[in-house]
């Protein structure tokens, strides 16, 4: 029932019991001149990666830890692109594996009922403006239960497991579906461009719409969050009327 039926995604996998990362695999394997596809999927990481340079719980056997090698022939700036796309293929994989309530929010945050089920880092290699290659982590909290968070992930991080009331998930099911969308959703991406991955990413985030808050490094922007941009910029109209396009920031 778990069979991997895609063609690129996960034609190369790279399985470790145990690592630093699957991000630095992934990166020597780029260097080493990976396909395209190939995939470094881990047990447990030991100092596994999250955004902004912030640690990733992931010590635990109970999760899916894994990072995807692309090699896109895009522009460095559309890079954000992938990382939308990402949360989309994970959204639709992960809410047809499990029938849970999965959300979007801006840039790449997964939630269910509020809390965070999974995390996506999108890391490139790129040279004289042209992407040599797109490392993307996908971080998934599968069957821990509540004791095996950090006690200050308690309040903010769930998994699959925990929010339908203790049941076990394969993690081989739940990654195939992810992997399959992913699929899908990479070579409709490479076929039509962003606007399709776009329009289902706006009908799948729960910002959009909303007003919220966007902290980025210098500022606070607040406004309602209208849509996304082709490189993956977040706009907020604020109350003044103007636009503000935010690139990177925590959303309130
Ligand atoms: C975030 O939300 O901050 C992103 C978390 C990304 C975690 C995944 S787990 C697999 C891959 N390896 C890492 O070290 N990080 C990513």
């Amino acid at each position: 029932k778990s069979k991997l039926q895609t063609k690129a995604i996960g034609r190369h996998i790279v399985y470790k019991k145990e690592v630093t990362s699957t991000q630095d695999i992934a990166h020597q394997l780029v260097q080493e001149g990976a396909e395209e596809g190939t995939i470094v999927i881990a047990d447990k990481q030991t100092k596994g990666k999250g955004r902004l340079g912030r640690p990733w719980h992931s010590m635990e056997e109970k999760g899916l830890w894994f990072s995807i090698i692309l090699r896109p022939d895009i522009p460095p700036q559309v890079a954000p692109q992938l990382t939308l796309l990402t949360a989309v293929a994970v959204q639709e994989g992960l809410e047809r594996a499990t029938d849970l309530p999965v959300e979007i929010k801006w840039p790449n945050d997964i939630l269910l009922r509020g809390k965070k089920i999974a995390g996506i880092l999108t890391e490139m290699h790129s040279e004289l403006d042209r992407i040599q290659a797109i490392v993307v982590g996908i971080g998934l909290n599968v069957n821990q239960q509540k004791t095996d968070f950090p006690e200050e992930l308690s309040a903010v991080a769930t998994s699959l497991s925990m929010e339908a009331n203790g049941k076990v998930f394969q993690r081989s099911d739940v990654i195939v579906s992810v992997l399959e969308k992913y699929e899908h959703w990479y070579y409709k991406y490479l076929d039509q461009g962003f606007f399709p991955i776009k329009k289902r990413w706006e009908q799948l985030a729960t910002t959009i719409g909303k007003e919220i808050t966007a902290k980025t490094m210098r500022k606070e922007v607040q406004g309602i969050a209208e849509g996304i941009t082709d490189e993956g910029v977040l706009l907020i109209r604020k109350k003044d009327g103007t636009l503000e396009s935010v690139y990177s920031a925590d959303i309130d």
